[in-house]
C-alpha cells in the first residue's frame, strides 16, 4: 500500500475528510471521558520546524503523548540540513527511524520534495502556500457548534494567504461557499482559486463578502516571513479589520474564527475576538483532536 501524505486538504477526498472530522469529534469526547487509547506506543513523530509555532508544535506533541508515543522537535539549523545535507537523504534516513514527519517551512515545494522521498507519512505543518491542519480544526469547530458546513457561507476578510488558500480548498472538499475580501494585490493564489470553481467569489469591499455569512474569518496581516512589509501592509489592510460594525452584516448566529496568533487592534478588534461570537479557543483546542484523527488516518490505525 502506498504511503499517504497530508500536504494540502486535496490529498484526501470529501468522504475521507468528513470521516476524519467525525472521528476528531469522537476522539475529543473519548478524551474528555478519560478514555484515551494508547495506540501508538513505540511510535515516534518528528517535527522539522524552521518557523515559530505554539499551537501546531504543542498539539502534535500532546497528541503523541496521549497516544503513548513520542514526538521529537528539530530545527533545521541544528541538523545537517542546515549544513547542506540533501533533503532527499534526510527524508530517507528519517523514514528508517520514525513513523511520521511534520514539517513547517516557507517553501511548499520543499515539503513536496521531502514527501516524494519519504517512506513514512509527511504532514504539512504550514508553508507559505497552505495550512491544512488548521482547517481540520476549523471545520471540526463549526460542525460541533452549528452542524454540517455544507451549503453554508464563509467570509474571509484580509490577506489572501496560506490559511485563506486552505479555506478555498476546504470550500471545494466540504461544499460550502466562500466570499473572500482582500485589497488589490493581496488576492489568494490563482491556481487554488481556479480549482475551487464557482464556490468562491472575490470582493474588494469586506461588507460585500460578510453579508449573510455564517462564519467570518481572518488572519494576521503580516505572516511569518513578511515582518519587513508590516508597515506597508497595515496601511493596505486598514479597511479590512473585523470589528462589530462588520460583524453586524453577517448572520446573527455567525461565528468569528481566527487561526491565531491574533493581533488585536489590527486584523480584529478586542471586542470581536473576545466577544460572544468568537470561537477561537475552540479552534485552538481542536488542533489537538483533529490532528489525532489525522495521525490515526495516516498511520492506518
Ligand atoms: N494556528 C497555528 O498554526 O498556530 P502556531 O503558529 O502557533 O502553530
Ligand atoms: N498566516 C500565518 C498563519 C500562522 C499560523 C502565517 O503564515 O504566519
Amino acid at each position: 500500500m502506498s504511503v499517504r501524505h497530508f500536504l494540502t486538504l486535496l490529498d484526501l477526498n470529501s468522504d475521507e475528510l468528513r470521516a476524519l472530522i467525525e472521528r476528531a469529534i469522537e476522539l475529543k469526547t473519548q478524551f474528555k471521558a478519560g478514555l484515551a487509547e494508547q495506540k501508538f506506543q513505540g511510535y515516534t513523530l518528528v517535527m522539522i520546524f524552521d518557523k515559530s509555532s505554539t499551537r501546531t508544535r504543542l498539539s502534535f506533541e500532546v497528541a503523541m503523548t496521549h497516544f503513548g508515543g513520542r514526538a521529537i522537535f528539530l530545527s533545521p539549523g541544528s541538523t545537517q540540513l542546515g549544513r547542506g545535507e540533501a533533503l532527499e537523504d534526510t527524508a530517507r534516513v528519517m523514514s528508517r527511524m520514525v513513523e511520521v514527519v511534520v514539517i513547517r517551512t516557507s517553501s511548499h515545494s520543499m515539503v513536496e520534495k521531502f514527501a516524494e522521498h519519504s517512506q513514512v507519512p509527511v504532514v504539512n505543518g504550514l508553508t507559505d502556500r497552505f495550512h491544512p491542519c488548521q482547517l481540520l480544526a476549523d471545520i471540526q469547530t463549526y460542525t460541533e457548534l452549528r452542524g454540517d458546513i455544507r451549503g453554508r457561507k464563509v467570509a474571509w476578510v484580509g490577506d489572501g494567504n496560506n490559511v485563506c488558500n486552505s479555506w478555498i480548498n476546504a470550500a471545494l472538499r466540504f461544499d460550502f461557499s466562500l466570499c473572500v475580501a482582500t485589497p488589490r494585490g493581496y488576492h489568494p493564489e490563482q491556481e487554488t482559486l481556479r480549482n475551487a470553481g464557482n464556490r468562491i467569489a472575490v470582493f474588494e469591499d469586506p461588507m460585500d463578502a460578510v453579508r449573510n455569512a455564517d462564519i467570518v474569518v481572518t488572519d494576521t496581516w503580516a505572516s511569518m516571513g513578511q515582518e519587513e512589509e508590516k508597515e506597508k501592509r497595515v496601511k493596505a489592510f486598514e479597511n479590512y479589520r473585523v470589528d462589530q460594525k462588520l460583524m453586524r452584516h453577517a448572520n446573527s448566529d455567525a461565528v468569528f474564527m481566527h487561526c491565531l496568533p491574533a493581533y488585536r487592534g489590527f486584523e480584529v478588534t478586542t471586542e470581536v475576538i473576545d466577544g460572544p461570537q468568537s470561537v477561537v479557543w475552540d479552534q485552538a483546542e481542536n488542533r489537538l483532536h483533529a490532528q489525532k484523527a489525522l495521525l490515526e488516518y495516516l498511520l492506518r490505525a
